[in-house]
């Protein structure tokens, strides 16, 4: 059985995502929200990533150190997850970013990919999927279903504010997916939209509702 999902209760991060989901929000600060947002996030869903012994030398002796033991890579589902991978890079500049294209069919709601950039062997030991509306689910599962097919050994996904039935979908599909998120919702609308939700991920970072 699938682990439930882990939601986040940081009060910081609950102070900024009722911000967020405000239709008074700006793009400029609404860019910075999902910025502050996600480096919480990020910092939570790496708190088991193990760490392996190192030397350092500091100005004056040689003393033991610890790294990180595994390869890092970043997913971003374009184009909302964007945002949310360049606040996850300045917590972590040595992961290697991967983009993956797809967006969601307004009729169908069925994910169309149109853009893949995985090499055949991607050269990460652990990727963190990042979308942060997880909705039907459809999206965020074809990612993993592409990252699995490259070869990738361990996938968490992280996303900001998720459906119920974007939960159930994803933990259906993908059960040995760790899920990290910001807030699970009440319900999909009649076209798809999380409710309360915060509208179109995307468009509200980029300015183009
Ligand atoms: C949004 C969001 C997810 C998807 C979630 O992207 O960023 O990728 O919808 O919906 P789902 O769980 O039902 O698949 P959208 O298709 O609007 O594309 P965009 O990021 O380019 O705006
Ligand atoms: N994609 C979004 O950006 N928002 C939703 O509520 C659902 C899908």
């Amino acid at each position: 059985m699938a682990p439930s999902p882990q939601v986040s209760t940081h009060p910081l991060l609950v102070h900024k995502l009722a911000k967020l989901r405000s239709c008074t929000t700006l793009p400029s600060e609404f860019r910075q929200l999902v910025y502050e947002i996600s480096q919480v996030l990020f910092y939570e869903a790496t708190r088991d990533v193990p760490l392996r012994p190192t030397r350092v030398v500091t100005p004056l002796v040689e003393c033991e150190g610890r790294e990180l033991a595994e390869k890092i890579g970043l997913v971003p589902v374009l184009r909302a997850g964007l945002g949310m991978a360049n606040a996850m890079l300045d917590a972590l500049p040595e992961a290697s970013v991967w983009h993956i294209g797809l967006y969601r069919d307004h009729a169908t709601l069925q994910p169309v990919t149109y853009y893949n950039k995985l090499p055949p062997k991607p050269d990460m030991s652990m990727a963190f999927v990042l979308d942060p509306m997880l909705a039907t689910g459809g999206s965020a599962v074809e990612a993993i279903r592409l990252l699995k097919l490259a070869g990738t050994p361990q996938i968490k996904f992280i996303g900001l504010i998720a459906a119920p039935e974007g939960v159930a979908a994803l933990q259906a599909a993908h059960p040995n997916v760790p899920i990290h998120l910001a807030a699970i919702d009440s319900h999909l609308n009649e076209i798809g939209y999380i409710i309360p939700g915060l509208g179109d991920a995307g468009d509200r970072q980029f300015g183009t509702a």
